[in-house]
């Protein structure tokens, strides 16, 4: 079976664990981590047994390298994804994929001049839970589709320094809500400000409108003692309600609260297995760079909308 040559730029927190992941999947070979800390850069690529580096242009000379995840500070995603794009590597590029949206649309525009994958890791996407909801609306279970209530709130992860809560954390649920309500918000309606924390934003409260009157609440904060990630979405007919931390589902009408149930998976496992499939069997992936910048997009009008103290409508 050919294996997926792989890499990962930059081995914090998260890619650290986007390296486990890789040498743990049978279909990648974990080849090469760059971190431009050199110690990271030793003690990951020693753990994972993959080769050390600590600039991603040298690492991206290699000819076994087909794919790599980026996963540096939010601020250096599209300068590294650009990069490995330009030596013609497949990308998964950490979400927000990039700091503004004219940075995103390159990306786009480089992956599919080169005839490249590029993928956002919006990991929701991949919990198994998630797409049950999908699912469940398309086929109206829980009756018409009224609205879907999104809570993202913790205290502040002190290593994310360079984006505020908006482009690191709503912006999952932005692009939760694109998925389940398969479309774009024709508006977006936002309160957006900062209790603690000095450079950026901390807290939001989003409102996404769509056409036939349905609508969407986001609320983020880097303020809440404890963490939470939930998702409720109501129907005419029924609610679900989504805890991604227990991976926990709840169906509730009038009669009955069900609960589906389903082995707890790694999302992550399942976001790059999909990602190695979707390479080797040249197979479109379940999030496209379009998905990215579309993500990028509302959460920037979100960020307008709250400075500007109105509603800002989307094309
Ligand atoms: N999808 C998810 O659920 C999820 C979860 C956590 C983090 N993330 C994303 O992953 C990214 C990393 O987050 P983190 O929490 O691991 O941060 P982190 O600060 O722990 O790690 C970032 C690492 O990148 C390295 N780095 C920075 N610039 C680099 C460059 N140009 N080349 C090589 N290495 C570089 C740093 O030295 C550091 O080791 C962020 O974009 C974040 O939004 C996504």
């Amino acid at each position: 079976m050919k294996k997926l040559g792989v890499a990962v730029i930059g081995t914090g927190f998260w890619g650290k664990n986007h390296a486990r992941v890789y040498k743990e999947l049978e279909r990648t070979e974990l080849m090469a981590i760059c971190d431009i800390e050199p110690g990271r850069a030793k003690s990951i690529s020693h753990q994972f047994s993959a080769k050390p580096y600590t600039n991603s242009a040298n690492m991206l000379k290699n000819k076994e390298i087909d794919a790599v995840s980026v996963c540096t500070w939010s601020t250096n995603l599209a300068n590294e994804a650009l990069r490995a794009l330009k030596a013609g590597k497949h990308v998964l590029v950490e979400k927000p994929m990039a700091t503004n949206v004219k940075q995103a649309k390159e990306l786009l525009e480089t992956a599919e001049k080169e005839g490249l994958h590029l993928t956002v890791g919006f990991l929701m996407r991949f919990i198994p839970g998630l797409q049950y909801i999908r699912e469940a609306v398309e086929n109206k279970k829980i009756g018409g589709l009224v609205c879907a209530t999104a809570k993202r709130v913790s205290q502040w992860p002190e290593r994310i320094g360079d984006v505020g809560v908006v482009k690191d954390t709503a912006i999952h649920d932005i692009d939760v809500m694109r998925y389940i309500f398969k479309k774009d918000p024709i508006t977006v309606y936002a309160k957006i400000g900062s209790m603690r924390h000095r450079k950026f934003e901390d807290y939001a409260q989003i409102m996404l409108s769509y056409k036939g009157g349905k609508s969407a609440f986001i609320e983020s904060n880097w303020l809440t003692p404890y963490k939470t990630r939930t998702l409720i979405v109501t129907g005419s007919e029924a609610i679900m309600k989504l805890d991604y931390i227990t991976q926990e589902l709840m169906v509730e009408d009038a009669k009955e609260t069900v609960q589906p149930r389903y082995a707890w998976q790694e999302p992550l496992k399942l976001e790059l297995q999909h990602f190695a499939d979707c390479i080797l069997e040249k197979k479109k992936p379940l999030i496209t760079g379009a998905d990215g910048l579309k993500a990028l997009q509302i959460a920037e009008a979100a960020l307008r909308s709250s400075a500007k103290n109105r509603a800002i409508k989307l094309e």
